[in-house]
């Protein structure tokens, strides 16, 4: 089936029933620069010097400062029902970041499933006491699976979490998770709407590789995951070109949505790893790679070795030492959205390198950005200076699944940060504090002096699991003993099972690429009942007293911003007790009984309904998905073969396949067969 799919598309029609709109993926290059003297485009600083771009500050201040405060009064009344009196707080709340996980599409779901919870718009969470946490909220952060929801809630104005996944009836389609990724028609992959999906995502990605820039299997990734994750595609126009299906749509044009504009919503961060140049790695990254931010105002690092940022409206254009080549050579359009969050869940280097160790001749497996920091002579230690191409790769290619790092940044000056962990690190798919644990790590050991510390967290992941810390909310950081704090607050919540003792349906495998709507909807209650339930020890009851804990979190470090310090509440300090992470009293695992650990399908019938080469068990699910990725990543490299033979050599934009000889397509019909025959191979073993 998958051969003749590959075999179809190898022929010269693939593309078919296009109008043009996709196109809007392409970048413009040669676009005028702005005036350099009075507009920059690079940020430059020292971990000493940090500061946060102006906008970012604004936009994150006003918010703190205006419209905060009363979502504070809205969401605990006058602090009574906690045991204080808000307004001794002075309107000086808490700076809030909440970072969301990869895992695919169990992470966006996961991520929505909490955020739901914490959503004062949600009636039963509102009701919970739980709902008013997210209007709270300065920050989100996000990486992988976790960027597809953030970046669905902004690209559609910040919808609540149900309009969002299921649609509203009206202007939102929701996720449409039933239709899926690789086959979107079902089963006959060479049908007509397939064939119609394909051709319109290669043609997006053709349009980009026309302009000169380099393309590489992040882009058509970047329009299937569009599909789903931005507005513009509904079931009714999925396999037509009436819509340009999410193409176009910048991330740095998140300030110009409604909600942005009366700054209603957090600031969202996207995260992505960078595979060091030439490095060719496959494996997990070293904790040194530098990682960087994804802003609608920037896309850098504040790694100390680089410590930059570029303008986020002009990625894609080279600079060397910080100078764009003349006044006419910038790049606008790059940034799309749909990229951004490919971008950051670009595992295609290792879920490759799993399939067959290392496809021969295949290095077209990161997302290609062009390098803002090439030659940039006050960075003579950043890891990437002699190249003009960065290798971004999906954000939890260095294992640290939650990106809390962006949340740490000293300049972005965080009381609380919210960790929802959707990793998949035990065999049943479930976290066992391996993110949290490497974030800490990373921060120890590299970056001291430009992001805050960790509180003290459980010695090991064996130790979360003992604990029963990797199946409930845990707050860390609870008892500073200093004046401002030496860290901030961590609030953890893990992926778990149900409290109630219901059979788990959250803990699917990552390549799990199509839910059926019950299934969607199950998942997203539990999550919700979990983040509302909170727990109680020795039963299977959610604690109604959840609601106040998390408001007693949240707000505690407003105590310190007082002079003299507000002294703990009893109420809060018996939540306290029940929720903080103390070193000296462990708690046990025994104290949450019942939890049921092995996913459990909740509705078997639906997914064999909806049939299709991915949903023949998970071994089906693996080739199809490694069979996509070889199928795009060929296009890929058929593309700029094709540019490259109609185009002079010496340009600018050029590197990715000069090792592919330029006389022949880099992937015949012929190597299709051998690699998909290699991967099936091995997959029988
Ligand atoms: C930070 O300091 C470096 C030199 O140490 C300087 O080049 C840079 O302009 C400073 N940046 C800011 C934002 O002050
Ligand atoms: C809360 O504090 C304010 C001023 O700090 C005071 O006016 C008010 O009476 C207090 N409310 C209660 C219920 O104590
Ligand atoms: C995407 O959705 C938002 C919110 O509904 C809407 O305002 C916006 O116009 C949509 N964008 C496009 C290009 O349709
Ligand atoms: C694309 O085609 C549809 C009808 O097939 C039409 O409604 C739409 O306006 C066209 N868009 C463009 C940009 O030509
Ligand atoms: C990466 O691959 C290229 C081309 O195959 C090779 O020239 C280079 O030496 C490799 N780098 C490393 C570190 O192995
Ligand atoms: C400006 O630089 C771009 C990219 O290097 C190049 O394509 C273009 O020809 C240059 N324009 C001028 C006027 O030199
Ligand atoms: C790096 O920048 C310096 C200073 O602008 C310049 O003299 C040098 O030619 C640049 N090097 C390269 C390789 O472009
Ligand atoms: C925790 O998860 C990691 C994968 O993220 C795995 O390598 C490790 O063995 C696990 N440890 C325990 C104790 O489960
Ligand atoms: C609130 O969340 C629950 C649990 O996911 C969901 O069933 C309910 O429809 C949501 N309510 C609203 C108004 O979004
Ligand atoms: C979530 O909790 C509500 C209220 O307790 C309950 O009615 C519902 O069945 C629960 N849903 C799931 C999927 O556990
Ligand atoms: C409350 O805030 C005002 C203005 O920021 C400040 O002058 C005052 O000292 C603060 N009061 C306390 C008790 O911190
Ligand atoms: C240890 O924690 C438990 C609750 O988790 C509490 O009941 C007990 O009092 C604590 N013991 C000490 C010595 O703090």
């Amino acid at each position: 089936m998958l051969l003749r799919f590959l075999s179809t598309l190898a022929l010269a029609g693939v593309v078919r029933a296009l109008n043009g709109s996709v196109t809007d993926y392409a970048p413009l290059v040669n676009q005028p620069c702005p005036d350099l003297t009075t507009d920059p485009l690079l940020r430059v600083f020292t971990p000493n010097n940090q500061s946060l771009h102006p906008r970012e500050e604004a936009y994150v201040g006003a918010r703190l400062t205006t419209v905060i405060p009363n979502e504070w009064y809205n969401w605990v009344g006058d602090g009574s029902s906690i045991g204080y009196n808000l307004s001794t707080f002075n309107n000086s709340f808490p700076k809030i970041g909440i970072a969301i996980s990869g895992g695919g599409h169990r992470a966006a779901q996961f991520g929505a499933g909490v955020l739901s919870g914490l959503d004062a718009r949600n009636a039963s969470a509102k009701a919970a006491g739980t709902g008013g946490f997210l209007q709270v909220t300065s920050y989100v952060s996000a990486l992988s699976g976790g960027s597809w929801l953030t970046g669905s809630l902004y690209m559609n104005d910040f919808p609540t979490i149900h309009d969002l996944v299921y649609g509203n009836g009206g202007n939102l389609a929701g996720w449409l998770l039933d239709i899926a990724f690789a086959t979107p028609d079902g089963d006959d992959i060479a049908s007509t709407n397939n064939q119609d999906w394909l051709g319109s995502i290669l043609w997006s990605v053709f349009a980009k590789g026309d302009t000169g820039i380099d393309t590489s299997l992040t882009d058509p990734w970047a329009r299937i995951i569009s599909y789903h994750f931005l507005n513009q595609t509904n079931r009714q126009n999925f396999f037509t070109n009436d819509s340009t299906h999410g193409a176009g749509q910048r991330w740095s044009d998140v300030p110009l949505i409604p909600s942005w504009q009366q700054q209603l919503v957090p600031f969202p961060i996207i995260e992505a790893n960078s595979r060091p140049v030439g490095s060719n790695l496959t494996t997990a990254l070293d904790p040194s790679a530098v990682v960087y931010e994804m802003t609608p105002m920037e896309f850098g690092s504040w790694d100390p070795g680089l410590s930059a940022m570029m303008n986020m409206s002009y990625a894609g254009t080279h600079l060397n030492n910080g100078q764009p080549d003349n006044d006419t050579a910038c790049t606008t359009y790059f940034d799309q959205t749909g990229f951004v969050l490919g971008t950051s869940a670009s595992l295609f280097n290792q879920l490759l390198d799993f399939a067959r160790n290392k496809i021969a001749g295949f290095d077209n497996d990161v997302a290609n950005w062009p390098s803002p920091f090439f030659n940039l002579t006050a960075k003579a230690n950043f890891q990437d200076l002699n190249s003009k191409w960065l290798e971004l790769v999906d954000g939890a290619s260095n294992q640290e699944n939650v990106p809390v790092g962006q949340l740490f940044v000293k300049a972005r000056s965080m009381d609380v940060i919210v960790a929802v962990d959707g990793s998949g690190d035990l065999p049943t798919s479930w976290p066992n504090g391996t993110a949290l644990l490497l974030a800490d790590s990373r921060i120890t050991t590299l970056l001291q002096s430009s992001h805050q510390t960790f509180p003290p967290l459980p010695g090991n992941a064996a130790e979360f699991i003992s604990t029963g810390m990797n199946m409930r909310p845990t707050f860390y950081g609870c008892f500073p003993t200093q004046n401002p704090p030496e860290y901030p607050i961590v609030i953890y919540f893990p992926n778990s099972p149900p409290l109630n003792g219901d059979n788990p349906v959250a803990n699917t495998g990552i390549f799990k690429l199509q839910y059926t709507p019950k299934h969607t909807q199950v998942f997203l209650d539990q999550v919700h009942n979990n983040t509302v339930g909170g727990f109680l020890p020795n039963t299977n009851d959610p604690d109604p007293d959840f609601g106040k804990c998390l408001q007693c979190i949240a707000i505690d470090r407003a105590r310190y911003h007082v002079n003299p310090p507000v002294p703990l509440s009893t109420i809060c300090a018996g939540c306290f007790q029940q929720y903080c992470f103390d070193p000296n009293n462990l708690t046990s695992v025994s104290a949450l009984p019942g939890r049921k650990l092995a996913f459990v399908d909740p509705d078997p019938q639906g997914i064999s309904a909806v049939t299709g080469f991915l949903s023949k068990g998970k071994l089906a699910i693996i080739l199809g998905f490694v069979g996509l990725a070889i199928l795009i990543a060929a296009i890929s490299a058929f593309l700029i073969w094709r540019k490259r033979r109609a185009r002079a050599r010496d340009n600018a934009y050029q590197k990715v396949m000069e090792l592919h000889d330029e006389s022949e397509p880099p992937f015949t019909r012929r190597m299709f067969r051998r690699n998909i025959d290699d991967v099936s191979g091995r997959g029988k073993e």
